[in-house]
């Protein structure tokens, strides 16, 4: 076991990064071994190239130029399901239709590292404290499996919806496990296929990559992006094609409550003949960390929060409201042709953003440093890059207290898009699914709760209601269980029945 012996030193020397042997001569030979291994499947030149084209494409001057040439999503590309209300019927129709005909499958993007939410274990299996207690994974297979049964009611053919989940080198196995342990949660195994992102290695500023400890490099998931790469070298696109998918929904593990595979979205877009769409809320506070779908040079992209300057995203237009209001709530809408193109052709034009961090490193006397402002960057490249290469785009706005509050960060006194807002944003659409079909609520003292209920201590919601995707998928089917009743909240509503459990007893 020698670098020099392997070539490998020389590989170093040429690509200017030598310092990563620099300790190993004091290795253990299993922590020689493993760092051969892993200096081995690194193509150094390929990550130098990356280093220089994201460092100059993130220079701040690039960014003032990029604002100027953004514009709005143009009307005529954008759906809506306030504005087009007489539509919805026949987009739900349509995506019911693919879907029926197991034409669409849904690829969740789960390898980040939920590092603002700090927890050591994949996002996906967070317990947000519903009353049920189901995870973020538990809840997107059971919609599902409801959207599967309601599809199958219009064949009598039994339909399928793949769910293709992409985790990371660090997530890939305890996710594999959390599923095996609550076998799929009532999917079909088969149709549960995981694979893995690619990793890259942060660097210093001058394109050094950083040794976390003397024998490892500090490596990263290489952003959602990532996803393009793998699925051409993972052969998952080939698995899609086996399986006839035409349409592919995309989405991040984090939105509690995101219509996996959404019939209204997917049969908008095919109704549109759209290779490529967006989903999209009103962003309506110019600081809110969502990135905005536009045009920039005429072609769509995602200008990320991290990206774009205040003065552009506090730009309004004559009726008051943000002008790049289009907020990425990260489900887009794919073709297989044009995933396939994207795979095949257009993933290697991809830039990689850059993303300042403090990076833990080891200086030259091996000692570990943590450092207290950013030391080097991490690349990522990013899920909706590729809308620039699409023929015929669309976008389409839904409302935010209907289909989007993501769990970013830990519970903190008012704190943004936490366990906390999670639950109250799941509970309180239920709730009003609830008075929608007919029923109502009622106060211990037997006296109905108004439907706007007041917070009486902003922490704690006074309505608690949780509906399983299993009963419902998106508020259908619940008048023959509540039309003219009264509950006392907390109430549950699951495939076993209607259950009103005891005030604070959950
Ligand atoms: C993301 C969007 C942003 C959008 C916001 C809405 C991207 C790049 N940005 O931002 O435009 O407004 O969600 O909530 O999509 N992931 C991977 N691999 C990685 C990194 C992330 O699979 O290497 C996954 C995460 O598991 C997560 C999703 O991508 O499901 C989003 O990642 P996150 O870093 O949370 O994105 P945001 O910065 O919140």
């Amino acid at each position: 076991m020698d670098p020099n012996s392997s070539g490998l030193a020389q590989k170093l020397a040429e690509a200017g990064q030598s310092h990563l042997l620099q300790f190993w001569k004091e290795l253990s030979p299993e922590d020689q071994r493993d760092l051969l291994q892993e200096l081995q499947g690194i193509d150094f030149q390929e990550i130098n190239g990356f280093f220089k084209s994201a460092m100059e494409t993130s220079s701040s001057s690039r960014h003032e130029k990029m604002d100027a040439r953004m514009e709005p999503v143009p009307r005529e590309v954008l759906g809506s399901v306030t504005r087009d209300r007489e539509s919805l019927k026949d987009w739900e129709v349509k995506g019911l239709d693919c879907i029926a005909q197991s034409k669409v499958a849904v690829l969740l993007l789960a390898g980040g590292q939920g590092t603002r939410l700090g927890v050591s274990y994949p996002k996906g299996m967070y317990d947000v404290g519903l009353p049920s207690h189901k995870t973020l994974f538990q809840i997107q297979a059971e919609r599902i499996l409801k959207l599967q049964q309601l599809a199958e009611r219009k064949t009598t053919a039994k339909c399928c919806i793949p769910w293709y989940i992409m985790t990371s080198g660090r997530t890939m196995d305890s996710t594999k496990d959390f599923f095996s342990q609550h076998k799929y949660f009532g999917l079909d195994k088969n149709d549960v296929i995981f694979f893995q992102q690619g990793m890259l290695p942060a660097m210093d500023y001058s394109g050094k990559i950083i040794l976390e400890s003397k024998g490892k490099l500090s490596m990263a998931p290489d952003g959602n992006g990532g996803l393009y790469r793998a699925l051409g070298n993972q052969g998952v696109l080939d698995d899609m094609q086996r399986r006839g998918i035409e349409f592919i929904h995309v989405y991040c593990v984090d939105n509690v409550l995101v219509k996996v595979a959404d019939p209204t979205f997917v049969g908008f877009c095919v109704q549109k003949g759209a290779d490529c769409g967006a989903k999209v809320v009103e962003k309506t506070n110019p600081t809110e960390a969502v990135g905005v779908v536009c045009k920039v040079d005429g072609r769509y992209q995602v200008v990320e929060y991290s990206e774009i300057t205040l003065a552009t995203a506090e730009k309004r237009s004559s009726d008051g409201r943000l002008l790049f209001n289009a907020g990425n709530v990260a489900n887009h809408f794919f073709s297989f042709p044009f995933l396939r193109d994207v795979v095949q052709k257009y993933e290697p034009q991809l830039q990689h953003h850059v993303a300042q961090k403090k990076i833990p490193y080891v200086d030259p006397q091996g000692r570990l440093v943590k450092p207290d402002k950013p030391n080097g960057i991490k690349m990522e490249k990013f899920v909706f890059d590729i809308f620039q290469f699409a023929k015929t785009f669309a976008v389409y706005e839904v409302l935010r207290e209907d289909e989007f509050s993501p769990l970013k960060n830990a519970d903190t006194q008012d704190g943004k898009d936490t366990p906390t807002t999670a639950r109250h944003a799941l509970m309180s659409l239920h709730h009003r699914w609830v008075l929608n079909a007919g029923g109502h609520f009622i106060d211990e003292n037997g006296t109905r709760v108004p439907a706007i209920p007041s917070l009486k201590d902003g922490t704690d919601l006074p309505i608690k209601c949780e509906i399983s995707p299993l009963v419902s998928y998106g508020g259908e089917g619940l008048e023959e269980l509540v039309k003219g009743r009264e509950f006392q909240a907390t109430l549950m509503i699951d495939e076993r029945g209607v259950h009103e459990l005891v005030r604070n007893g959950v």
